[in-house]
């Protein structure tokens, strides 16, 4: 495995392997890596030849007052975790090199960016789509792998991918769990033991959700809200629901029907405990509601 500082270098790379007949794919990461990015490593491993963890703290994506400067690193951990999964590559450009002295250009992928996170997190996808592209053009992947967990995320950089023409095909891949069911996520390591077994609840309150649509045939998303509030309050008291979405999973637009809706549903949710905000969904299926 080898590590790579500079843009020109794993540009060069790329274009080796793709003269090879060879396919090298990406897994962009902020690092301080745990099993749901090495879940992506190893399905990008089995599915390509060559695979380019990217590690790289995106300073344009952190808002004021967030997390930027305390965001969890650890370089060598990380580099043996990569080496582990079989990874070849791990490209961790530094701030100077990623973004020079002066970039003029951001990539904005309007609508979609502004609803359920943008809502707290303003210029936060901004910052998100300028640094994918900007990965995608130095490794030239021919797939980008991406974890369920970031579902808004995910639906921006593939609207991105399909508006600008990007000749990559973006593989999203589940979101791995503790066994609470707390989705795992560096963001965790903030956590006191006593907070993370309360945050279990927040992938209960999904299901709880998924089964009220499904199975009970909840009409009104705000029933569902208010239940589901009840139930954090109870089990989780400190934590504070910022929003529980219904959503579709395409342009994330609000489910107004949800009995005559057809189609994946997308439940988002964000919660904040102290000072750590943490963000999980669920995405299922749904047939029309017999009438
Ligand atoms: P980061 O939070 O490090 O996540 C990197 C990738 O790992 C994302 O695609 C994310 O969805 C995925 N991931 C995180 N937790 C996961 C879990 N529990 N199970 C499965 N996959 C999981 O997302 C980012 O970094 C950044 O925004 C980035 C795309 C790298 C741009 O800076």
């Amino acid at each position: 495995m080898k590590v790579i500082k500079e843009i020109s270098a794993i540009q060069d790379i790329s274009d080796y392997y793709k003269c090879t007949g060879k396919k090298v794919a990406l897994v962009p990461t902020m690092g301080y890596l745990h099993k749901g990015h090495v879940s992506l490593m190893l399905k990008a491993k089995d599915e390509n030849e060559i695979v380019v963890v990217s590690i790289f703290v995106n300073p344009t994506q952190f808002g004021k007052g967030e997390d930027f400067d305390k965001y969890p690193r650890d370089f060598a951990r990380d580099y043996h975790i990569c080496e582990k999964a079989g990874v070849d590559y791990i490209f961790s450009p530094d701030t100077e090199e990623m973004y020079g002295k002066n970039q003029f250009t951001k990539v904005t992928v309007s609508d979609i960016s502004e609803k359920l996170e943008g809502k707290f997190r303003p210029g936060h996808f901004e910052g998100v789509a300028t640094v994918v592209i900007k990965l995608l053009n130095a490794v030239k992947p021919v797939r980008i792998y991406l974890g369920q967990k970031d579902a808004q995320q995910n639906v921006i950089i593939k609207k991105m991918i399909d508006d600008l023409n990007i000749d990559t095909e973006a593989v999203i891949c589940e979101t791995m769990r503790e066994e609470s069911g707390l989705a795992m996520s560096s963001r965790n390591a903030y956590l006191t033991k006593d907070e993370k077994n309360k945050a279990a609840v927040l992938s209960f309150i999904l299901s709880e959700g998924k089964r009220m649509i499904l199975s009970e045939n909840v009409n009104d998303i705000q029933e569902i809200q208010r239940q589901v509030t009840k139930v954090l309050k109870e089990r989780a008291p400190g934590f504070e629901l910022q929003y529980y979405e219904v959503t579709d999973n395409n342009l994330l637009n609000e489910i107004r029907d949800l009995s005559g809706y057809e189609g994946e549903i997308l439940i988002s949710l964000a919660a904040k405990t102290g000072n750590t905000r943490l963000i999980d969904n669920i995405i299922f299926q749904k047939k029309k509601t017999p009438a």
